[in-house]
């Protein structure tokens, strides 16, 4: 039986990876691995949940993310309902903690939230009774993003530690590669962050204080932050949070052209690196068609240990940890 931290009554928040330590990340990932083969059996029901209310509160638009949370509540036996903005009251005014004081009000046991305010899932998580799971807050974090990719990793290279892993594309907007630097980090692995100066938060690499000092670095050559990767991790460029900014870089097919993912520029990298994005993809902007529907991308198991990793993140918030019988329904 895996045992989530000892002690702790009350809601098991998701807020950010700076929340974990490495033995509660590999609990996670344990946990999510108990759920991957899962996929494989006819019935893909379980009963850990049952009778329990998951809300999925969703401000930004989202297709993986939500629809793997929606599975992973019903696969374990949970309600599963979904707010999406354009929906709700906040339309007519609403703050956030309006929504969600309200939500409450209806007893749910887990709140999954995306908004577009670094920021939202924290404050919910302050006001709520209930857990409340990040789902992307903004530019800040993504959780449970770096919680599967993670678990992906492990599952394709056998480890994370000691592993070297480049992150290529927008850093800059991206609350996939906070969470991923975060949890690559303190699992072990040395992180290249990949992009022109532009695309790059100035101290970044202090993200995580005096861990990721030592295992972070910035390159700004494709070549350089390439060469023996033995992941490639592809970001799409989040033109949506670019608003009211000078220009980063002079068009896309120059950043394509200059950090974008082909046959070419994947030979810069060890000879059995995987690729991943966390999709949305940009076909032939960030990445090219051929790699990402070539032999090396895990793009898609990526979205098949989304369902995995947030069963177990939904039966952490909840029950503390794994369920003891887990009984198909
Ligand atoms: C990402 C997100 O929304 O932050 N996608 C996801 O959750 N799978 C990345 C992106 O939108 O580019």
């Amino acid at each position: 039986m895996i045992c989530y931290t000892k002690g702790v009554t009350g809601p098991r928040h998701l807020v950010s990876i700076a929340d974990l330590d490495a033995a509660e990340i590999v609990r996670i990932l344990d946990h999510g691995d108990r759920y991957w083969s899962l996929a494989d059996e006819p019935i893909k029901k379980l009963t850990s949940l049952r009778g329990r209310t998951v809300i999925n509160l969703f401000f930004e638009s989202s297709t993986r993310t939500r629809t793997s949370f929606e599975l992973a509540a019903k696969r374990l036996s949970a309600e599963a309902i979904n707010i999406a903005a354009s929906s709700s009251s906040t339309t007519k005014g609403e703050t956030l903690l309006d929504t969600g004081r309200n939500l409450l009000a209806m007893h749910p046991d887990v709140i999954v939230v995306r908004h577009s305010f670094g920021g939202a899932a924290a404050m919910l998580a302050e006001a709520s009774r209930c857990a409340v799971v990040n789902a992307g807050d903004g530019q800040h974090e993504h959780p449970t993003q770096g919680l599967l990719d993670a678990a992906t990793i492990r599952r394709h290279k056998g480890r994370v530690d000691g592993l070297e892993i480049a992150i290529v594309g927008d850093i800059q907007h991206s609350r996939v590669a906070r969470s991923n630097i975060l949890c690559l980090s303190k699992l072990g692995a040395r992180v290249r962050l990949v992009a022109p100066w532009t695309l790059i938060p100035r101290g970044i690499e202090l993200i995580g204080g005096e861990l990721t000092r030592e295992r972070v670095r910035v390159c700004t050559r494709l070549e350089d932050g390439l060469d023996g990767a033995d992941v490639v991790m592809m970001l799409r460029v989040q033109h949506e949070r670019f608003a009211g900014e000078a220009p980063r870089f002079p068009n896309t097919r120059e950043l394509s052209r200059t950090f974008g993912l082909s046959e070419r520029t994947l030979q810069y990298a060890k000879s059995d690196a995987i690729v991943m994005h966390p999709g949305p993809i940009n076909r032939g902007v960030e990445v090219s068609p051929q790699v990402a529907d070539g032999p090396r991308a895990v793009i898609l198991q990526q979205v098949s240990w989304g369902v995995a990793i947030r069963m177990a993140i939904l039966e952490r918030a909840v029950l503390g940890g794994p369920s003891s019988a887990e009984q198909a329904a």
